[in-house]
Formats: structure tokens, C-alpha cells, sequence
């Protein structure tokens, strides 16, 4: 088993010190960076936007993960690539034309990622998942750090599983929300690629270590 991957969530810190954030990253063994754009509409809370996410890629030598967490995120796309994004996440809740989004991310030279809320059934991806580069499966409900991990997503990352072997599409399965050292090992079990991981990593005495420690997990 591959280990798992870790993505830092830069939500959880300090705005008033973010280079000294994304310097520990870059110097941890975290495998991307995970940067949460919202906009008041689609989640109840605004975050950061493309100048600063633009900011970030200067310094970033991790592969920039941006989780849009917007109404109709396919109007971003060449801002969300122009801001230096690697990978753009969106919620399939909030495209009409998802299929459209999918395939303008990639022309745009980005990896493609679809979300999942935690009552979006994983069915919603049956006509998508050969398409998309990852797959992000919410274990909290969007819009803030800090939340307790809804546990009935281990069993949506096998249906997710279930569905990927049917279909033999091999996106990456990612996990955001709740991620610590109590939760990660049945994710790993069940499947998953990229832990996402904001309050873990940023208010651990030591967030380096916290890094090493998360993608040290053995499936429970
Ligand atoms: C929540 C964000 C997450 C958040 C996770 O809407 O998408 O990326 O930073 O925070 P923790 O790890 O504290 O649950
Ligand atoms: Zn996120």
C-alpha cells in the first residue's frame, strides 16, 4: 500500500503569517497544498481569492491544491490557473454543466477534481469519473475548519471504491474535514489517497511533525 498523501490546509493558519505557513510546507513531507476559496453564497463563510492565492504559488513549491467552494465555479477557471493552480476542485453541487467545467479545467492545464458534499450521493459521478483526475469526498460540511468528522463517510469512500472498480476509472480519493490521528486510519483502510488536513496540522505544537505522523497512518 502506497503511503498516504498529505495535504495541509492553509485555513487553519495564522492569515497574519501565511509565507511562514506555506515555508513549513514546503520544508514538511506534505505532498500538495490545500488553499479553501468560499464565497459567502455556496458555503456560510469568505475566505481568500485569487490574489492571494496567486501570492502563495510564488512561494509554494508543493503542487497547489484549490478547493472552490463557490456557486458556479466554472466562470474561474482561467483565474483559478492564471493564480497558479495545479489541481481545481469543484463541488458537483455547484455546476450545471459539470461535464463542460471538467473538460475546461483540463484545456486550461489543470488536473480536474469533483467534490461531494456529505449528502451528494457518490452515484452523482457514475457519468463523470473517467474524466476527473481526483475525486473530493467532504467529511464535514464546507465553510469552516474545525468541524467533527462525520463518520458514515468511510463507508461512501467503498461505495466510491465500488463505483471506480466498476468502472475502471483510477481518479485519486481525497478526504477533507476532521482529519486527525483518530480518523485517518479507517480512511486509509477504506481507500483513500490525499488527507486533507487544516486544524491538525496548524495548531500541532510541532506541524511538521504532525505531517510525518498523519502520513505515517496504517489502515485500522
Ligand atoms: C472546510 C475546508 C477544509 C478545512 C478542513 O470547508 O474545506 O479544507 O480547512 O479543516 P479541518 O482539517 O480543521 O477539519
Ligand atoms: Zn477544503
Amino acid at each position: 500500500m502506497t503511503p498516504v498523501k498529505i495535504a495541509p490546509s492553509i485555513l487553519a493558519a495564522d492569515f497574519a503569517r501565511l509565507a511562514e505557513a506555506v515555508d513549513m510546507v514546503n520544508r514538511s513531507e506534505a505532498a500538495m497544498l490545500h488553499i479553501d476559496v468560499m464565497d459567502g453564497l455556496f458555503v456560510p463563510n469568505i475566505t481568500i481569492g485569487f490574489p492571494v492565492i496567486a501570492s502563495l504559488a510564488k512561494i509554494s513549491a508543493k503542487p497547489m491544491d484549490v478547493h472552490m467552494m463557490v456557486t458556479d465555479p466554472g466562470r474561474f477557471v482561467s483565474q483559478v490557473r492564471d493564480a497558479g493552480a495545479d489541481i481545481m476542485n469543484v463541488h458537483v453541487e455547484a455546476c450545471t454543466h459539470l461535464h463542460r467545467v471538467v473538460q475546461s479545467i483540463r484545456t486550461a492545464g489543470m488536473r480536474a477534481a469533483v467534490t461531494l458534499n456529505p449528502a451528494t450521493p457518490v452515484c452523482m459521478l457514475e457519468e463523470i469519473i473517467s474524466d476527473v483526475d481526483m475525486v473530493l469526498v467532504m467529511s464535514v460540511n464546507p465553510g469552516f475548519g474545525g468541524q467533527k468528522f462525520i463518520t458514515s463517510t468511510i463507508d461512501k469512500i467503498k461505495r466510491l471504491k465500488a463505483l471506480m472498480d466498476q468502472s475502471g476509472a483510477s481518479p485519486l480519493i481525497e478526504v477533507d474535514g476532521g482529519v486527525n490521528l483518530t480518523t485517518a486510519p479507517d480512511l486509509v483502510r477504506a481507500g483513500a489517497d490525499v488527507l486533507v488536513a487544516g486544524s491538525y496540522v496548524f495548531n500541532a505544537p510541532d506541524p511538521l511533525q504532525a505531517i510525518v505522523n498523519l502520513a505515517n497512518t496504517k489502515a485500522s
